[in-house]
């Protein structure tokens, strides 16, 4: 098994630490509490702001302080093409002087029509990186609209430019000179007193994805760069591995910021996750496990972010075999993962039959296709070399994607085999780089009993109390049924197959069904990751920039591209209700924010309103609702486990529905058709 000792020295020193802590030492431990001796911790730990319900996940911004207004989209759009050429092919002028600037007429999308140059804003559906105008602009909306509207920030990494211009080189400094800035910028938006949560990318560190077990100075840097986010009882493990803990609502909730780069295979200083090793990786698993098990003894509940998402094509296999492996050993516990890097918007499944299937050795030869794109195969390629851009998670490798996701989700056992234990959600979002539109998210959770407070009574789900009713375990059968049904007969592909492998060989051993013949296995249906109650994933409603490309001064306008949830949970249940107060918890979108909305629509009628005024409301009404049919492909109740698994089987049922999820898997751009 694991290496114990390393397992058992690691439990031993945090178990010890949370032991020996009185009452009244949690003020210096709880809570987005940094030194004890800055003076900013004060002010983020003392000061109570009524929660929101909601939280922002931004992922992959790739500032790029060298991007130029019609710059050649060939010269990483830093160059802008050579005067005599304009109406031509837009070549790239190596030699051509930055100085000439002005004066340079260049000032469409485009040369003579033809070759696109970059974008006043940012350029959609390119590989260029992000002009500082496009952070500005991101960085004064969610300062304007989404400040005092969150309770705290999920910040999956990637915060400086691609390599791909051999001319400007990035350097060490540089990358931490523009993490920096981000740091700067999120602060100034958000205030000291949000916690937010930042993970390391793999285009964080120079060269990138490759990082050695720390101490190292990337480490040290990181620490110091991200002083105000890492809670200082955190600071030697972050030395050691650049992960750590945050309590976002203390005693309650728990953002876990991994260091994804120790599992990620094209980390070549690094070995996986081994057992019996000291690998960097194999240390994180053995960290994660026991924070995971603190925080459930506590009765917490934690979500988990990341960068590189635990893919089999991005993991080594043994990382990723125990990144499932915890995931559904703490599903009572974790209430959802959350990562970036792709660009492309999506969700996966990691699950036991999944696992099973995950060979040490070889990969399973039905799937080589599909995962190539995202697997070994091509990450080794040559259009890799010299390349900062990891091209595969752009736009080349999404149509194999999506083929495999549809394999994935048409797989998936029918109703009445599926438990729903055996499975665990991995969200990933699009990223503000405009490799497709730039986009965020907004999540929503449910607050019902749950303050800022930490002394509050909550009927909290606690891990232990509530009895692991496994005969209780199989899906509920919602509306649907009739339609599932059909899925139900297909028999399974590469998930049933196989005959159990022999625990007793070491290649097994990360096996599930050998990992939970000798580890305790946390699940209940009364969890929040699988029944709506506090701290349950409700929804999320996700941003975009669909006009980036305007070349227009005046900046182009964030919008709702689509949200996850019903029409009629968007809106106030009747006009008296528009003031809010009454309601459980702030509704997910501020209502200005929605398209079509107009006040009048939520004004209670006034008796002193002629027949014309109301035919006006009534009209605004009727555009307003099929303005919200429209952003609403999804609809569903909340975001446990269960309605992935529901709306996976929709997918795959429903030609449009699965039309519109490929559509804003490329961030609607239609870039890529289905
Ligand atoms: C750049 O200048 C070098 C000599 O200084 C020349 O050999 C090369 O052809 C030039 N490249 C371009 C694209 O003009
Ligand atoms: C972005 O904002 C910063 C101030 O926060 C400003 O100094 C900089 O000039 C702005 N850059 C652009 C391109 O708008
Ligand atoms: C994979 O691709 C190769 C060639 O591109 C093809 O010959 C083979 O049949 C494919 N395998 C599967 C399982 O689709
Ligand atoms: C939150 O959970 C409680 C159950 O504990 C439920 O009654 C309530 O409707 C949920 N709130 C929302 C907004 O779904
Ligand atoms: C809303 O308020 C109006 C008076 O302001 C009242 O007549 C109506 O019954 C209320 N509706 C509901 C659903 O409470
Ligand atoms: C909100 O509505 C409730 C009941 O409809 C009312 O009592 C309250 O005064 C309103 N609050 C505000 C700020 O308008």
């Amino acid at each position: 098994m694991r290496s114990y000792l390393v397992f058992a020295l690691v439990g031993l020193t945090l178990t010890v630490a949370s032991a020996a802590r009185s009452p009244t030492d949690q003020e210096h431990f709880v809570g987005p509490s940094l030194s004890s001796t800055n003076p900013v911790t004060k002010t983020r730990t003392n000061k109570k702001r009524p929660l929101k319900g909601r939280f922002l996940h931004i992922t992959d911004i790739h500032p790029d302080p060298n991007y130029k207004t019609g710059a050649t989209f060939e010269s990483g759009c830093h160059r802008k093409p050579k005067k005599d050429d304009k109406k031509g092919k837009g070549k790239l002028d190596e030699n051509a002087s930055d100085d000439d600037d002005e004066g340079d007429e260049v000032d469409a999308n485009h040369i003579g029509n033809k070759e696109p140059v970059a974008g006043k804003w940012g350029s959609g559906i390119s590989d260029c990186d992000t002009p500082m105008s496009l952070v500005n602009i991101t960085f004064d909306w969610l300062k304007k609209e989404w400040a005092n509207e969150v309770d705290f920030v999920i910040w999956t990494g990637d915060n400086a430019r691609h390599d791909i211009d051999r001319t400007q080189p990035r350097t060490p400094r540089e990358i931490f000179t523009l993490n920096r800035m981000v740091v700067s910028k999120m602060l100034d938006t958000f205030g000291a007193d949000l916690p937010i949560v930042p993970s390391i990318g793999n285009n964080d560190i120079y060269p990138h994805n490759v990082l050695a077990a720390g101490p190292s100075h990337i480490t040290e840097e990181f620490l110091q760069i991200w002083k105000r986010f890492i809670p200082s009882d955190a600071a030697h493990v972050f030395e050691r591995g650049a992960y750590y803990s945050q309590e976002v609502i203390p005693d309650k909730l728990a953002v876990i910021s991994l260091n994804t780069l120790f599992w990620y295979d094209s980390n070549t200083l690094v070995d996986g996750c081994g057992d019996h090793s000291n690998d960097p990786g194999a240390l994180e698993m053995d960290w994660l496990e026991v924070q995971l098990a603190n925080f459930r003894q506590r009765g917490m509940q934690v979500w988990m972010s990341g960068h590189v998402p635990p893919h089999m094509g991005h993991y080594y296999d043994n990382c990723y075999l125990r990144y499932g492996d915890l995931a559904l050993r703490y599903q009572d516990t974790i209430v959802g993962h959350l990562f970036g890097h792709m660009n492309i918007d999506h969700f996966f499944f990691i699950d036991v039959d999944e696992l099973e299937a995950t060979s040490m050795s070889q990969p399973d030869p039905s799937l080589q296709n599909v995962t190539a794109p995202t697997g070994p195969r091509l990450r080794h390629g040559p259009e890799l070399q010299g390349s900062g851009r990891y091209r595969i998670q752009g736009r080349s490798g999404a149509q194999s994607l999506q083929a495999e996701l549809k394999k994935d989700f048409g797989e998936m056992p029918g109703p009445r085999i599926l438990k729903l234990k055996d499975y665990a959600v991995m969200n990933v979002a699009p990223s503000v780089i405009p490799t497709y539109y730039p986009g965020i998210r907004i999540f929503t959770y449910n607050i019902t009993g749950v303050s800022g407070d930490r002394l509050d009574e909550v009927l909290f789900y606690r891990g232990g109390e509530v009895p692991e009713d496994e005969d209780e375990d199989l899906e509920e059968q919602g509306e649907d049924d009739d339609k599932i049904e059909v899925t139900k007969k297909r028999k399974g592909g590469h998930r049933h197959s196989k005959p159990k492998d022999d625990c007793k060989l070491p290649q097994n051993e990360d096996k599930p069904h050998c990992t939970f013949k000798t580890k305790p296995r946390h699940y209940s249906r009364h969890s929040p990751s699988r029944s709506n109650r506090p701290l349950t994933p409700l929804g999320y409603s996700q941003f975009y920039l669909p006009t980036i490309d305007q070349q227009s001064s005046h900046p182009p306008q964030w919008e709702v591209e689509y949200t996850t949830f019903k029409a009629k949970s968007l809106v106030p249940p009747s006009p008296n209700h528009s003031n809010q107060t009454s309601l459980t918890q702030p509704l997910p979108v501020p209502l200005h924010l929605l398209p079509g909305y107009d006040p009048a629509i939520f004004t209670p009628p006034n008796d002193g309103e002629g027949k014309k005024a109301r035919q006006k409301v009534a009209a605004k009404k009727k555009k307003f609702y099929k303005q919200l049919e429209k952003i609403t492909p999804f609809r569903m109740n909340d975001l446990t486990i269960g309605n992935y698994i529901k709306l996976a089987r929709m997918l795959v049922i429903e030609k449009k529905l699965w039309n519109k999820f490929s559509e804003i898997m490329w961030v609607s751009t239609r870039s890529v058709l289905p």
